[in-house]
C-alpha cells in the first residue's frame, strides 16, 4: 500500500463538512466586510517568495518545495498567500482600481516543516489582503475581520499586537539590538549569528532555547517608534480599545515573514500545544514596491484551518450537525425500486436531498442501513403502493407515519 505523504491529511467523507464549516463561515465574514474572493496557482517562480517573505527568513531558507520544471525554471508551491495575492495586484494591474482593494482567499500552502500537531507540510489558510489604505483604520478593520472570524467559529484567543516600525525606525532599532547582542553571539545559534549581519530583528523569533535566553532582555521595538508609527499604533490601539476588543501589547511578535511593517499581530490559543498560532498578519506597505509594483500600503492576516481545527477539537467547540438526507425510499423487487429511484430523482432535482438502495438489500436490510444515514423519513414502495398511488411515509424521529400520495412526497417533506 502506498501511503499519504509525511504532514499531509486527508479529508474523509464524514470529516468534511466541518471544513465546509469553516471555509462557509470564512466567507460570510468577507461578505460582510466587503471583501472579495481572489485565487493564485499553487505554485509560483521561486523569485517570488525569495522576494517577497524575505531570504532570511526560515520559510523561504528552509522550508520552500522548490523545484525545476522541464523548462527549467525554479517553481515553488507556494508557502503562504500574500505574495502572490500581491503578484496578482501587480500583474492585473489592480493599482488602477478604486482604492482599497480588499480581497480574501481559501488556500493550500505548503511548508517543509517537521510535522506535529497544528504544523504540517500541507495546510490550508484562510487570509485577507486589502490594498491602498496606509490609515490605522485599515488595520484595526482587518483585525476586526479576523476576530469576527474566531467568535463566529465559537473559538477562544488571545489578541496580541505589536508595531514593528518603519525602515527609517526599524533600521535604528536594528542598531540597538546588533549592540545587544554583539556579546553574547557566540552563545547563539548559527542561524542567529547569520541573521545578526543581514536581519538582527528575526532573531527575536528564533525557536531555539538558548537564542530565546538571550532575546528575553533585548531593548523593545516600542521604544523606537519614530513620530509616524508611534501615532499610527497609537490609532489602532484606541479604535480597538473603542470597540472593546481586548489586546495586550507584545514587543516580542516580529512575524516570521520579512515584508511587515508598522503593525503586526496575533491570534493565539494555549490549547493547541506548542503551534498556538492561529492567526497571524500584519501591515507591508513595502511589498507591492520590492516586487515591482508602484509603491502602495497594504496590510492582512492568515489564519490556518488545520490549527483552527484542532482548537475546536480540544475546546470542545461544537460544529454544526452533518447535514442528513431528508427521505429513504426503500423499493422491493424491480417495478417499485424503479418507482423508488423515479421519486428519488425528481425529489433531487426540486433540492430535496433523497437515498435509495444500490446494493439489491432487504427492506430490512434497508431501514438499516437508512438509519446509519441519519435519514429523517423512510417510506416502503411495494405492490400495494404502486396501485395505490400512495406511500406511508415515517418520521424516524417521532416513529409516526403519514399517508402521501405520490405526488404530493415534495409539498409533504417541505
Ligand atoms: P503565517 O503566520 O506564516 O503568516 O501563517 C498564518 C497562519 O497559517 C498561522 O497562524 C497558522 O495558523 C497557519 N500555519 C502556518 N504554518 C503552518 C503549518 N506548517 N501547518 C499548519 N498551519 C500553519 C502568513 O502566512 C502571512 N501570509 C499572513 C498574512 C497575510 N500577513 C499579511 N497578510
Amino acid at each position: 500500500m502506498i501511503n499519504i505523504p509525511k504532514g499531509t491529511k486527508d479529508v474523509l467523507p464524514d470529516g468534511s463538512y466541518k471544513w465546509q464549516y469553516i471555509e462557509e463561515t470564512a466567507r460570510g465574514v468577507a461578505r460582510v466586510f466587503n471583501l472579495s474572493e481572489i485565487r493564485t496557482p499553487t505554485f509560483e517562480y521561486t523569485e517570488l517568495f525569495k522576494r517577497g517573505v524575505g531570504e532570511s527568513t526560515d520559510v523561504v531558507n528552509k522550508e520552500m518545495y522548490t523545484f525545476e520544471d522541464k523548462g527549467g525554471r525554479s517553481i515553488t508551491l507556494k508557502p503562504e498567500g500574500t505574495a502572490s495575492a500581491a503578484r496578482l495586484f501587480i500583474e492585473n494591474g489592480l493599482a488602477s482600481s478604486p482604492m482599497p482593494v480588499k480581497t480574501f482567499y481559501i488556500t493550500p500552502a505548503f511548508r517543509y516543516e517537521r510535522p506535529q500537531a497544528g504544523r504540517l507540510r500541507e495546510f490550508h489558510q484562510f487570509g485577507i489582503e486589502v490594498f491602498g489604505s496606509d490609515s490605522y483604520q485599515t488595520d484595526a478593520e482587518v483585525i476586526f475581520a479576523a476576530s469576527a472570524f474566531l467568535d463566529k467559529l465559537g473559538v477562544k484567543t488571545k489578541l496580541e499586537i505589536n508595531s514593528i516600525g518603519c525602515k527609517v525606525c526599524r533600521a535604528e532599532y536594528n542598531r540597538a539590538l546588533k549592540e545587544y547582542f554583539k556579546s553574547n553571539l557566540s552563545q547563539m545559534c548559527e542561524t542567529c549569528r547569520s541573521r545578526f549581519e543581514k536581519n538582527p530583528l528575526r532573531i527575536l523569533d528564533c525557536k531555539e532555547e538558548r537564542c530565546k535566553k538571550i532575546t528575553v532582555s533585548a531593548p523593545s521595538i516600542i521604544d523606537f517608534l519614530c513620530e509616524d508609527c508611534s501615532e499610527h499604533f497609537e490609532g489602532v490601539k484606541a479604535l480597538l480599545d473603542n470597540q472593546g476588543l481586548e489586546y495586550t501589547v507584545n514587543p516580542r511578535i516580529v512575524r516570521g515573514l520579512d515584508y511587515y511593517s508598522k503593525t503586526v499581530f496575533e491570534f493565539v490559543s494555549d490549547a493547541i500545544g506548542a503551534q498556538g498560532t492561529v492567526c497571524g498578519g500584519g501591515r507591508y506597505d513595502g511589498l507591492i514596491a520590492e516586487l515591482g509594483g508602484s509603491p502602495l500600503p497594504a496590510i492582512g492576516f492568515a489564519a490556518g484551518v488545520e490549527r483552527l481545527m484542532l482548537l475546536m477539537e480540544n475546546t470542545g467547540v461544537k460544529f454544526p450537525e452533518k447535514q442528513k438526507v431528508r427521505i429513504y425510499i426503500a423499493g422491493m423487487d424491480e417495478k417499485t425500486r424503479a418507482k423508488a429511484f423515479e421519486i428519488a430523482t425528481e425529489l433531487r432535482l426540486k433540492g430535496i436531498s433523497a437515498e435509495i438502495d444500490h446494493l439489491n438489500r432487504s427492506v430490512k436490510a434497508q431501514f438499516k442501513y437508512a438509519d446509519k444515514l441519519g435519514a429523517e423519513y423512510v417510506a416502503v414502495i411495494g405492490e400495494n403502493e404502486l396501485l395505490s398511488g400512495e406511500i406511508n411515509i415515517k418520521n424516524m424521529s417521532d416513529g409516526t407515519q403519514t399517508a402521501v400520495k405520490f405526488g404530493q412526497i415534495e409539498t409533504y417533506l417541505k
